[in-house]
């Protein structure tokens, strides 16, 4: 294939997807299809640098898969597997490790954010590294872009730190990826302190919007989003955030632009929106649940779909590896 390359990677967390998580990355996902060679896998790795139990493990892995086809990813135009199924993972991971400062993994914010969360005594070093093995998951592919939300900004700036690192020392071997970060929905914002982003650790249950809640719970919990003072329906993520982030999440999922939505709802009121995005995000939730369904109810097309995606995956991730062992003297 001629068109540029693009790679993420998504957690299989329990329950589901959140709508950060959808609007964030997902969505990016299912657009690169199109003009991009797209590799997207399901981050079973880095699920285990905290504690996790085998067998939800194992669930979440086939639901994230799942919740994937569901919202749009084809397997005929993209590669979908699972990042355990391709052990070049961890193998570059290793080499990646090598040549990491200690004082430069320890910058990362997410790893001072997720191990102050877990404790000293319960953070472990695979948690410490985890955004090395990130590094390798992209090197690996040659990614030429990387779709993910503002979070990941750091990581992607590693990884370019140390694809610049390694070819320096040791001859060209990896493609220089850059973040492919949509402005508009690069931070969702939890509903009821739109202040945080919208996330699975650290929102509160009204302000975190799952995927796969039942439509009626996600209506209420949009109903009874935090609003700010006034009364006016205006873009103005500083002065109104909570306002700001129903509206983005409203254009996104119409495909109305945000100056639109102003237009319809001047002089009508934060009601008003909340009921008509309500209605939007039940049209939006009640197929995706559906289909994800379908997908955990049809296991033999899920492991044909994962073993396809497994092999093609090996395919690159095999070449670019050998290429890296060879350069470094293995
Ligand atoms: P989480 O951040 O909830 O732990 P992941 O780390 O698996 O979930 O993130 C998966 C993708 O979703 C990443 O590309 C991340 O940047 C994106 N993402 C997560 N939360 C948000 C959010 N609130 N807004 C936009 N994108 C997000
Ligand atoms: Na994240």
């Amino acid at each position: 294939s001629d068109r540029p390359r693009a790679l993420s990677g998504i957690q299989p967390t329990a329950g589901s997807f959140h709508l950060g998580n959808y609007l964030g990355a997902v969505r990016q996902y299912v657009a690169l299809q199109e003009t991009h060679d797209a590799f997207y896998m399901v981050v079973d790795l880095h699920a285990i640098t905290v504690p996790q139990d085998p067998a939800d493990l194992r669930a979440n892995t086939r639901l994230a898969v799942a919740q994937l086809l569901a919202a749009g990813l084809d397997p005929q135009r993209c590669t979908l597997f699972v990042q355990s199924h391709v052990p070049e993972h961890a193998q570059l991971g290793w080499v990646m490790n090598c040549i990491t400062g200690f004082g430069e993994a320890s910058r990362m914010t997410q790893f001072k954010d997720k191990s102050a969360k877990q404790g000293a005594d319960r953070t472990t070093v695979g948690l410490f590294t985890y955004p090395v093995l990130q590094v390798a998951d992209i090197l690996l592919y040659q990614a030429d872009a990387v779709p993910v939300g503002e979070d990941q900004r750091q990581h992607i700036e590693l990884t370019r730190d140390l694809a610049e690192r390694f070819n320096g020392r040791f001859g060209h071997t990896f493609t220089v990826p850059s973040p492919h970060i949509v402005k508009e929905t690069a931070k969702i914002y939890d509903l009821q302190d739109p202040t945080v982003k919208m996330s699975k650790s650290a929102s509160t249950p009204k302000g975190l919007v799952n995927l796969l809640d039942e439509p009626k719970v996600t209506a209420k919990k949009v109903r009874s989003a935090v609003t700010d003072t006034g009364s006016e329906i205006v873009f103005d993520p500083a002065g109104k955030p909570g306002v700001s982030n129903l509206l983005t999440i409203f254009a996104t999922l119409t495909g109305t632009p945000v100056a639109d939505l102003e237009n319809r709802y001047a002089g009508k009121g934060y009601g008003a929106l909340k009921t008509d995005l309500a209605d939007v995000m039940v049209d939006f939730v009640t197929p995706f649940k559906e289909r994800t369904q379908a997908y955990l109810e049809d296991p033999e097309t899920l492991d044909s779909v994962l073993a396809a995606g497994a092999e093609k995956a090996r395919a690159v991730a095999a070449e670019t590896l050998a290429a890296a062992y060879d350069r470094i003297g293995f």
